[in-house]
């Protein structure tokens, strides 16, 4: 069964009267198949946003409400959200609080969104400057990974939605981590990305990688079974987060952006380099995910000199402090995480200059 053929089979399975279909305008144009996957079940008006961040403002959210309800959307009718992070967490958030809760069901259409974004039901839209203020959680009735259009994305895109799957993988287990290491960095002499077109076994790498996001979804849909609000173990899906938000804060802030999955796949060295220092991860299992950072990332834009700068963010973020220390996710082994380990600022700052010498 295709994704499409798999939408449309969840979509009669649900009986709704009618349909909503959330995308962006990037996506529309390739998203015809799953439109028609829904249309051709049950009557469904599109809704476009625009792409990224612009999307999950209160205009948005007040014009997609306008259009539900002109659209005669009832308690019993469906939100499909066709797209990646930003169209789940707005076109989720409008279904929460649509006549206090309208199903959906999201068609995930980028990496990070297929193993992260789309699943647990996280929604949001920013709010006076600052990202997912106004939320909910609102889970949906099924995530639907359109793999077909994951395997086309660009470089950066599929790097950024990397940094979730290698950070997944770190929390399931040893052996999912190797295979991601060895099956999505390839050798380290020939990095693979779906643009590396004189790869000739493009079609293998493709069906190994579908069945490693397989699996890093079906990790993430465990977690959050088990504690669906971030009670607890949710949290451990913040690894690598705590030092990859302040890169992408700082980096912001010099004018040099980087995307979310980047600073989250650095994030995740300054992890392991803590997780060493405070719960005796092994240090040898550090220099080869170096090694792939330095492969297959672009460098930050930061200098051991802005180790402060970062300490300074992190503190800024209240999920991040206890007291005086920091709280990290981190690991005693790949697939043994602890949840909320405190770090103080001298052991901070001791693993960013380590992360600095790494880089180089
Ligand atoms: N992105 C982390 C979570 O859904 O909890």
């Amino acid at each position: 069964m295709t994704p499409a053929e798999e939408l449309s089979a969840v979509v009669a399975s649900l009986k709704p009267d009618r349909a909503v279909i959330v995308t962006d305008s990037n996506v529309r144009p390739i998203a015809e198949e799953y439109i028609s996957a829904v249309g051709s079940v049950v009557p469904a008006g599109v809704f476009i946003l625009p792409p990224g961040e612009q999307g999950k403002s209160l205009e948005q959210l007040a014009s997609l409400a306008a259009f539900m309800s002109q659209s005669g959307l009832s308690r019993n009718s469906l939100v499909v959200n066709i797209g990646g992070g930003c169209v789940s967490d707005l076109g989720g958030f409008a279904a929460a609080v649509f006549k206090r809760g309208v199903r959906t069901v999201n068609v995930a259409t980028t990496i990070l969104a297929a193993v992260d974004a789309a699943i647990g039901g996280k929604t949001a839209v920013d709010f006076l400057g600052l990202k997912n203020q106004l939320g909910a959680f609102h889970i949906p009735e099924r995530v639907i990974i359109a793999d077909d259009l994951l395997r086309h994305l660009p470089r950066e895109e599929y790097l950024s939605g990397l940094g979730e799957v290698l950070k997944t993988a770190m929390l399931d287990s040893r052996e999912l981590y190797l295979e991601v290491l060895k099956d999505c960095g390839r050798s380290m002499e020939r990095p693979y990305t779906p643009e590396n077109s004189d790869c000739s076994d493009k079609a293998d790498w493709a069906e190994k990688f579908a069945g490693i996001i397989s699996r890093c979804a079906e990790f993430k849909e465990e977690v959050v079974r088990r504690d669906p609000e971030e009670k607890g173990l949710r949290r451990i899906l913040n690894l690598g987060h705590t030092a990859g938000h302040a890169f992408e804060a700082l980096a912001a802030r010099k004018g040099d952006a980087v995307s979310h999955g980047t600073a989250v796949a650095h994030g995740l060295l300054v992890s392991l380099i803590l997780s060493h220092i405070k719960c005796g991860f092994p240090s040898l299992s550090i220099y080869p995910y170096r090694e792939l950072l330095q492969k297959l990332y672009r460098r930050l834009p930061v200098k051991c000199s802005d180790a402060e700068a970062l300490a300074d963010i992190m503190r800024h973020d209240k999920k991040n402090t206890s007291g005086t220390a920091f709280n990290f996710v981190l690991l005693r082994d790949f697939g043994v995480p602890e949840e909320c380990v405190p770090v103080s600022k001298e052991e901070l700052l001791g693993a960013l200059d380590i992360y600095c010498d790494m880089m180089g």
